[in-house]
């Protein structure tokens, strides 16, 4: 039985892998996810099938309790709210491995007081670690939630000495696991996990909202690691090898995105505010743009678009915000119609979450051959007749490529201001998430369409039909 078993958890690996791989382009994506899911769905039978089982009772409801609220929260989840989906998911991930851990502690313990034989010091340390990652995970996810949830002040708030604060208590943790005996420690083992729980707060509280796409990615890595150390406990190899491979794509996902924003890891997760408050001040205000700004109807760009033979969208946060993916869909299609080339520029964090926009033109059936990534587009922008920019900002502000002393300064950007001409559709002159003006908005080919996305794009589509 323990060979099938055992065999069935390879089989749940390959299929994760190439499920995994399967992730890595928006045309395969539906596939990947399927393959993961059958992966998973494997897994789990086949650990229900385990002898260890003793009962099946609650597992059932467990089962039926959390498919339901999973695919309640699933289908009910608005696209602009994913972020904090995946939170509270990573959250529950790393709560279920220490609430794992706090049961096999137990169990263990009640062994060792009736003198039978406990494992070894490798398990012991899988048990601490399966506890320690879990409650930090758990902790520092609920704070994330709240952050992106807006229930939690969203800013980054300081901690005074933080690093200092959060390495205290992570080496009071360490001291405690080498003073304590493993089974005779039950209030260490509760300072362990008390202390972990501080932990996760401490480190996500100062992070500021927009940089929070970083830290789930992080903590979806801490929840892999909490699986494969609980994996360890349970001496259950379906579990090691998926949370590793959690672990180590979440890790990989979270080098992209700070390679993407040009900021380490460090300073994503130390650093604090974006903008400190002395960069703040030399922030310049509404003068940036006094007297400098042009602007255009939608019919003008009509106008414009009907003469163009080839033209790039640039999706931001905004087009999320108004849900224009659809509308942008449409009048790609009405100029496609028309002879004229369609491309949409993506900017690995343009939005809020990794992927955000991928998923969001993917959703409104804009064709995959369309979405360029950014270091494919950027040489092409010089050659391109239109760009049309839909509620994004940092992701095409030249400050980064030209500004030494802009607080974004190395951040890769789209070249868009070397098109022919950039209309930049958005509600005001406002900054994006860094809080910084953007010389875009004057530049001699830009120019500004004020209004809502979808809407503009909804007058576009108009006036194109009317030529
Ligand atoms: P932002 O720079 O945040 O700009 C979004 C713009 O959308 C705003 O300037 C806003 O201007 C406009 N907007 C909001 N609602 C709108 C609506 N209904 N219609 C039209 N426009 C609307 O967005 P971005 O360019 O996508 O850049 C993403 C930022 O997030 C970057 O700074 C990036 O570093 C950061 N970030 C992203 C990630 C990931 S993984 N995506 C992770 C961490 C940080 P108005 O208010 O004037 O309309």
């Amino acid at each position: 039985m323990s060979q099938i078993i055992n065999f069935s958890y390879l089989i749940a690996a390959v299929l994760f892998i190439v499920g995994l791989k399967n992730l890595s382009s928006p045309k395969t994506a539906p596939r990947g996810n399927m393959l993961g899911a059958i992966g998973m769905l494997i897994a789990v039978v086949v650990t229900l099938l385990d002898k260890g089982v003793v009962s099946y009772g609650w597992i059932f409801i467990a089962v039926i309790v959390g498919s339901g609220i999973g695919a309640y929260m699933a289908k009910t989840v608005q696209m602009t709210n994913m972020p904090q989906m995946v939170a509270i998911f990573n959250g529950f991930g790393g709560g279920a491995s220490l609430l794992v851990a706090g049961a096999a502690y137990l169990e263990m313990s009640q062994v060792f007081n009736q003198g039978g034989e406990v494992p070894g010091l490798q398990w012991d340390i899988a048990l601490i670690l399966s506890a320690l990652i879990g409650a930090v995970t758990l902790t520092g996810s609920v704070v994330a939630f709240g952050k992106l949830q807006g229930i939690v002040d969203e800013q980054a708030v300081a901690i005074p000495k933080l690093f200092i604060k959060s390495l205290g208590i992570a080496l009071g943790i360490c001291a405690l696991l080498v003073i304590a005996d493993p089974f005779d420690m039950g209030l260490f083992f509760l300072l362990v996990i008390v202390g972990s729980l501080v932990l996760g707060v401490l480190l996500v509280m100062p992070i500021g909202g927009a940089d929070m796409p970083v830290v789930i990615a992080l903590l979806n890595s801490y929840s892999g690691l909490a699986a494969a150390a609980t994996g360890f406990v349970l001496h259950n190899n379906g579990l090691i090898i998926g949370g590793s491979l959690v672990g180590a794509s979440g890790l990989i996902l979270t080098n992209i995105m700070c390679k993407a924003m040009n900021r380490s890891l460090a300073n994503v997760l130390f650093g604090g505010a974006i903008v400190s408050d002395t960069d703040k001040a030399a922030i310049p205000g509404k003068e940036f743009y006094e007297g400098k700004v042009k602007q255009a109807d939608p019919e003008e760009v009509a106008m414009i678009l009907e003469n163009a033979q080839s033209v790039v969208f640039v999706p931001g946060y905004g087009l999320a915000v108004a849900q224009a993916q659809h509308a942008n869909q449409e009048l790609g299609k009405l100029l496609q119609e028309r002879n004229i080339q369609v491309r949409h520029a993506i900017h690995p964090v343009a939005g809020r979450m990794p992927g955000h926009m991928n998923v969001l033109l993917a959703e409104a059936e804009v064709p995959y051959e369309q979405m360029v990534e950014m270091d494919a587009i950027n040489p092409d922008f010089s050659r391109t007749d239109v760009v049309i920019i839909l509620g994004a900002n940092d992701v095409v502000n030249p400050a980064a490529r030209d500004d030494p002393k802009s607080p974004i300064y190395g951040m890769p950007i789209l070249d868009v201001d070397q098109a022919k001409t950039v209309f930049i559709v958005k509600r005001s002159l406002s900054p994006g998430f860094a809080g910084i003006p953007n010389q875009l908005f004057i530049n001699e080919n830009s120019l500004m369409v004020f209004g809502d996305a979808k809407d503009v794009l909804q007058k576009m589509i108009q006036a194109i039909k009317e030529l």
